[in-house]
C-alpha cells in the first residue's frame, strides 16, 4: 500500500544521504547540507551529550540517528516512525554503520500508541525525547506531549523543530482556510497548528518548565521555498530522475512555504523545554 511518508525525498539529496525535513539554510546551498544544519542545531538545543538516552519520534531515513550517535556520541538510542519503508531503510543506514543494538531499538509505529512507547523503551527512560520537522504531523501533538512527559527520566529534555502559527495570523481569515485546504492534503491535524501562546501552555499543562521558543522561519522557510523552485528549473533542465508527481508536491509544498511565511501566517521554531520535578 502506498505510503505518505516514504523514500521519494531521497531524489531530492545528495549521494548517501536521505534527509527528508525543511532544513536550516543559512549556510547551507544544498538540500542535504542543510537537512543536516537542522538537526545539529536541534541536538544542540536539547544539550545532547555522551550520557544522553534518545527517545527519537519520527526519525525519517535515520540519517539523523546517525547524527546523534557519531557527533553528539549519545548513549543510547530508542525511535518509532509510522512510515514501514522509512523505519526498514533506517534500520539497514544503522546496521551499515555498525550499530546493531541501536537498529533493533528503533521501530515502526505511531507516536500517538501509548502501549508502543512500553514495549519500545521496555523501562527504559530517556533523558531526551527529539521530534526534528514532524510533530505537525502526528494526529495529536498534545498526546504526544503527554507521552513524552510521562516517559522522560527526571527532568529529562524535550525538543523539537515545528510550525505554530504566526502571532498576528486571523483564524478567521480567508487565509486560514486556504491554511486548512493544504494542511488537509498534507495529512495534517488542524488542532496541531495553534498560535505560540497555545503552545506553550500545551507544553506547561502537559507538565513541561524551562519553555525556549526560538524562530528560526527566516533561515527555514524562504530557504526551502527557493531550493523547491530551483529543483524545478534543473529538472526541467537536465534528465532529472524525480518524478512528476513528487517535482509537483515540492514545488506546491516550496510555493505554499513561501506564500504562509510571506503573509504571516505560520512560523518554524526550535523548541524545547524540561520535564518539571
Ligand atoms: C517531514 S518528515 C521528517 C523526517 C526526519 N525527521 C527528517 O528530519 O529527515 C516527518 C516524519 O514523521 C514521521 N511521522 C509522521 N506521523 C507519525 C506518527 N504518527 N508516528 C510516528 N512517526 C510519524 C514520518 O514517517 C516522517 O518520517
Amino acid at each position: 500500500m502506498a505510503e505518505f511518508h516514504d523514500l521519494a525525498e531521497l531524489a531530492l539529496n545528495s549521494e548517501g544521504q536521505s534527509w527528508g525535513n525543511l532544513g536550516y539554510w543559512q549556510n547551507a546551498d544544498n538540500y542535504s547540507d542543510a537537512c543536516r544544519a537542522l538537526a545539529l542545531m536541534l541536538g544542540e538545543q536539547s544539550g545532547l551529550d555522551r550520557h544522553a538516552i534518545v527517545f527519537d519520534a519520527g526519525f525519517g531515513c535515520g540519517d539523523q540517528l546517525l547524527v546523534w550517535l557519531e557527533h553528539f556520541h549519545i548513549a543510547g538510542l530508542h525511535g518509532i516512525n509510522l512510515s514501514h519503508s522509512q523505519t526498514r531503510f533506517a534500520k539497514a543506514k544503522l546496521s551499515n554503520a555498525g550499530f546493531e543494538a541501536e537498529a533493533s531499538a528503533i521501530v515502526e509505529g505511531d507516536i500517538n500508541d501509548p502501549d508502543l512507547w512500553s514495549t519500545t523503551l521496555d523501562g527504559a527512560r530517556p533523558t531526551h525525547v527529539l521530534a526534528l520537522d514532524c510533530a505537525y504531523h502526528f494526529p495529536s501533538r498534545l498526546a504526544f506531549f503527554r507521552l513524552a512527559q510521562h516517559h522522560l527520566s527526571c527532568a529529562g529534555k524535550l525538543a523539537l523543530s515545528d510550525f505554530m502559527l504566526a502571532e498576528q495570523h486571523d483564524t478567521g481569515s480567508w487565509a486560514h482556510r486556504m491554511l486548512g485546504w493544504m494542511l488537509h492534503r498534507s495529512h495534517i491535524a488542524e488542532d496541531n497548528m495553534v498560535h505560540r501562546d497555545r503552545y506553550l501552555r500545551e507544553l506547561q499543562d502537559s507538565g513541561f518548565e524551562d519553555v525556549r521558543i526560538i524562530d528560526i522561519s527566516d533561515h527555514v522557510m524562504p530557504g526551502f521555498a527557493h531550493a523547491m523552485r530551483k529543483l524545478g528549473r534543473e529538472r526541467a533542465a537536465s534528465s532529472a530522475t524525480l518524478p512528476w508527481s513528487s517535482l509537483i508536491k515540492y514545488r506546491v509544498t516550496g510555493w505554499f512555504l513561501a506564500w504562509a511565511y510571506r503573509r504571516s501566517i505560520l512560523r518554524y521554531c526550535l523548541v524545547s523545554a524540561r520535564k518539571a520535578r
